[in-house]
């Protein structure tokens, strides 16, 4: 057990699927998983292990925002021997080439600050995907039939963000879409010699303004949980 994961030594997988909701995992657990059990709920944070085409996954809830996946994300790494984590989750889409529903693949996560700016301090330290996982995740993409975009992303620290200017920046330097975990995730793997991809589904547009109906979240979901798996174990 660890300060914030119940788990027991062995419980956790080498390969985790990390969703911002803790309520996704468990429905990823309870749709994609055979045997799946719950090793972790402490603070609402589910965990569930069991397998995928004979293949042992994890998926763990990060919370939103990079300092909460940094708790569990270090947790995995250093004490349960994640080797391979993939967040999949939502994002908002930064250009007019992408469309709700679409889902990109976070090459690069760029950010004005992660909770590693502490250790990086003068460094802007560029964090990004595992080109493997990166590359398998497009290859299963093209097979499932999402549309699919592969880039850089931006990790924002707030969702409700008082400079708009930053999303013209952004959008006026090709960065897709906007999350609040990748840059994080990205930095810990690199620390850690593990391998981290994010696959996101796009919820909602920055530009346009347009969202993803309620009813069409869990196909969506759903596409991104099976790139995510079998990028995992291409
Ligand atoms: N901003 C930040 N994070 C997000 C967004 C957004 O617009 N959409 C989904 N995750």
């Amino acid at each position: 057990m660890t300060v914030h994961i119940g788990a027991k030594p062995g419980d956790i997988a080498e390969t985790v699927l990390m969703p911002g909701d803790p309520l996704r995992a468990k429905w990823v657990a309870e749709t994609f998983l055979e045997n799946a059990e719950c090793v972790n709920q402490v603070r609402g944070m589910y965990g569930f292990t069991g397998s995928w085409k004979g293949n042992r996954v994890s998926v763990h809830g990060s919370g939103m925002g990079m300092p909460s996946l940094s708790i569990y994300a270090n947790e995995l790494i250093r004490d349960y021997g994640a080797k391979t984590l993939i967040r999949i989750g939502s994002c908002g889409a930064m250009q007019h080439s992408v469309s709700v529903r679409d889902v990109i693949l976070a090459m690069t996560a760029s950010s004005l600050s992660t909770p590693s700016r502490g250790i990086f301090r003068e460094v802007n330290f560029a964090p990004c995907a595992d080109f493997a996982l990166l590359r398998a995740a497009a290859d299963a993409a093209a097979r499932v039939g999402t549309k699919t975009h592969v880039g850089g992303i931006y990790s924002a620290d707030v969702f409700y963000d008082e400079r708009p200017d930053l999303t013209e920046i952004m959008t006026r330097h090709g960065i897709l879409g906007v999350e609040m975990e990748a840059a994080e995730l990205y930095n810990l793997a690199a620390r850690h010699g593990v391998r981290a991809l994010a696959v996101l589904t796009v919820s909602d547009h920055l530009l346009t303004h347009e969202a993803l109906p309620a009813e069409d979240r869990q196909s969506s979901f759903a596409e991104m949980v099976e790139i995510a798996l079998e990028a995992a174990f291409a």
